[in-house]
């Protein structure tokens, strides 16, 4: 299988362990093991104490997938799958769609969700927004155009990555029924679940709506606990999960089990991980509001309904990907140009999961100022 390089995993690679400053990661300061294991019950540390380092359940062990389950009203053990995120998405893909299928795509997009379909030779037709002012909005009427009987899969991702869409109750019903209608798999990555400053936008998840839907949620973002690498496809359609587990088998065959107690035990206090990791993005967009005021001259920004990023205009003559590369040249900082995602030469993506991005606004503001 020949697969185009994954341009934000890319840039990422370039300078993530080596640049100063992060101002555009999507997630949020990963938790420390010892903050994790201090919230773990007594049972849990024996089992954490004891547990042997072998081969684990395909699935995921029934400790954590019952406690994944707790997290949804209609769903139960049997209706989950754990992989490691990126692993579910993969698997997915392959198991659904063949050469000529055609497949809806939001754009932009985290590359993964459309490059796969590509790569398996799938017509990719994308969903685009509506873009006034540094406000985005994907119109259900947009989405329903483009079907056709070719189409096999529809692939969404609120809240968004990188503009912090989440749709209202009302175009997400919409959104579900154009699947519904049209007997087509909907593919909902909710990597982001739970996340954003604002608690007035929350979404039902698509698994829970629609039988044909397969939602996609893990640890990484909400929990703030990446480096755990534990994810989970959740869907009312059994026979889909069954199919995934075989192809994971070619894959990474199980999890890894530290992990698992580890995810476990993070979901069952959930609140104390995603709980500080909002507050922590309210606080940080409140910066990045009056940064933005300050500096109407640089880009637009409006205040994202959900998630830990923002996707911002820059109104620089460069490129974004030429801004982005003077900027980590001259300061250390880096900053995620559109490139990456695909999506023009004027766009980037902000992060506001970091604790330190009040310094490296100051830093951004002195760059900006002296260029
Ligand atoms: C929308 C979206 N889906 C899936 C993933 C994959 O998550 P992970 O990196 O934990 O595999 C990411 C990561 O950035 C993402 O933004």
């Amino acid at each position: 299988m020949h697969i185009n390089d994954f341009k934000i995993e890319r840039y990422f690679a370039q300078y993530e362990f080596s640049a100063r400053y992060l101002l555009s990661s999507s997630d949020c300061d990963g938790y420390a093991i010892k903050y994790v294991l201090d919230l773990a019950s007594d049972d849990d540390l024996q089992v954490w104490e004891n547990q042997t380092l072998g081969y684990t359940e395909t699935k995921g062990s029934p400790m954590l997938r019952s406690a994944i389950a707790k997290h949804y009203q209609t769903l139960a053990m049997d209706n989950l799958l754990v992989l490691s995120p990126g692993e579910g998405n993969f698997c997915l893909m392959n198991v659904l769609l063949e050469k000529g299928d055609e497949v809806i795509c939001m754009a932009p997009m985290y590359q993964s969700l459309y490059q796969i379909a590509e790569s398996i030779g799938c017509k990719v037709n994308f969903w685009q927004p509506d873009y006034d002012n540094n406000n985005w909005y994907y119109n259900p009427e947009r989405l329903k155009a483009l079907v056709n009987n070719k189409t096999k899969l529809i692939i969404v991702n609120f809240p968004h990555n990188p503009t912090g869409y989440i749709p209202s109750a009302s175009d997400w019903d919409e959104i579900i029924n154009i699947a519904r209608a049209n007997n087509l798999y909907l593919f909902s990555d909710e990597m982001y679940h739970l996340l954003g400053a604002n608690p007035a936008y929350k979404q039902i998840p698509a698994c829970e709506l629609y039988e044909n839907a397969i939602s996609l949620w893990g640890m990484s973002k909400s929990f703030g606990l990446a480096g755990l690498r534990i994810g989970w496809l959740a869907s009312k359609n059994k026979a889909i999960l069954a199919k995934v587990e075989a192809f994971k088998d070619y894959l990474s065959i199980c999890n890894s089990c530290p992990s698992e107690i580890l995810a476990t035990i993070a979901l069952n206090n959930h609140s104390q991980f995603i709980t500080p990791n909002n507050e922590k993005i309210r606080l940080n967009i409140k910066y990045y509001e009056d940064f933005a005021q300050r500096n109407e001259d640089l880009l637009e920004f409006s205040i994202p309904r959900g998630g830990s990023t923002a996707f911002i205009k820059l109104k620089t003559s460069k490129t974004a990907m030429e801004y982005a590369e003077d900027l980590v040249k001259k300061t250390g900082i880096m900053l995620l140009p559109s490139e990456t995602f695909d999506y023009g030469t004027h766009f980037a993506r902000i992060g506001f999961g970091r604790r330190n991005l009040p310094e490296i606004l100051s830093v951004w503001e002195a760059y900006h100022r002296s260029v």
